[in-house]
């Protein structure tokens, strides 16, 4: 079992800093320029608000990567605004001038999900893999859109969302009935090959699910179990979401 490294935050704020630190150390000591995953939701906004003030401030290496796509809506159209890859394009992508031809992308509107799980698996792999993948993680121990049940080894899916999670995204869509009810994923097949991994967690929400990810049984139906199983682990988490102890 690896052991993860656990940075513990007493802010919002602080969590912001703390990931801006690992995430500039990371690019800084980079060779070459990295394949990373960025999570939407809310925890990681304070990281991007970070980030973003240093790029604007003159740490312009900051915007020295590829960006790989976690997760997407299905069945919405490609660009709409409430998209995940329209929505991280605003909160740092477009901030720190990522150009669109660095960004590996699902397409929302596809019609053969399988035939996108099968592009997108390619395209990370002929992208180098993930250097560095950051991720959240849902009350239910879903990491990207990895529902519990998931297999550690697809390398993406489609998936039907739980109610769990669409409660959860209800207040971004307006309302439950109009948050989608599928969505596509990278796979743990594929995330569990990340050469490293940052997990950010805020909030009494997720303490079940971190507890277990750190001390639980590894199984699929708490995805985010994977991590024990991986090596280079880092947790940014605050005192709620690491209330609950083993
Ligand atoms: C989003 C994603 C999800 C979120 C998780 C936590 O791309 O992959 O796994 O990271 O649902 O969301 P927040 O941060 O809103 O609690």
């Amino acid at each position: 079992m690896s052991t993860m490294n656990i940075i513990q935050v007493t802010s919002e704020d602080q969590l912001g800093v703390e990931a801006a630190d690992f995430f500039a150390n990371f690019i800084r000591n980079f060779d070459g320029k990295p394949n990373v995953i960025l999570p939407t939701g809310f925890t990681p906004l304070p990281f991007y608000k970070e980030i973003v003030k240093r790029y604007q401030n003159g740490e312009t290496y900051l915007g020295n990567f590829r960006y790989l796509a976690l997760d997407e809506y299905l069945d919405i159209p490609n660009g709409d605004h409430r998209s995940f890859a329209a929505w991280l394009g605003r909160e740092i992508l477009d901030p720190l001038n990522i150009s669109v031809d660095e960004r590996i992308v699902f397409n929302s509107a596809c019609t053969n999900t399988d035939a996108e799980c099968k592009r997108i698996a390619q395209a990370v792999k002929e992208a180098g893999g993930i250097d560095l993948a950051i991720v959240g993680i849902g009350g239910n121990g879903h990491i990207g859109f990895n529902e519990p049940g998931s297999s550690f080894d697809l390398e993406a899916q489609r998936i039907d969302l739980t109610k769990e999670t669409r409660i959860a995204n209800a207040e971004y869509w307006g309302c439950l009935d109009k948050v989608p009810r599928q969505a596509i994923t990278l796979g743990i097949g594929t995330l569990k090959h990340a050469n490293q991994t940052l997990m950010l967690a805020t909030g009494a929400r997720k303490a079940a699910a971190l507890s277990k990810t750190l001390h639980g049984e590894v199984c699929v139906d708490v995805p985010s179990t994977y991590l024990q199983q991986q090596g280079n682990v880092t947790i940014i988490a605050d005192h709620d979401a690491l209330s609950v102890k083993a």
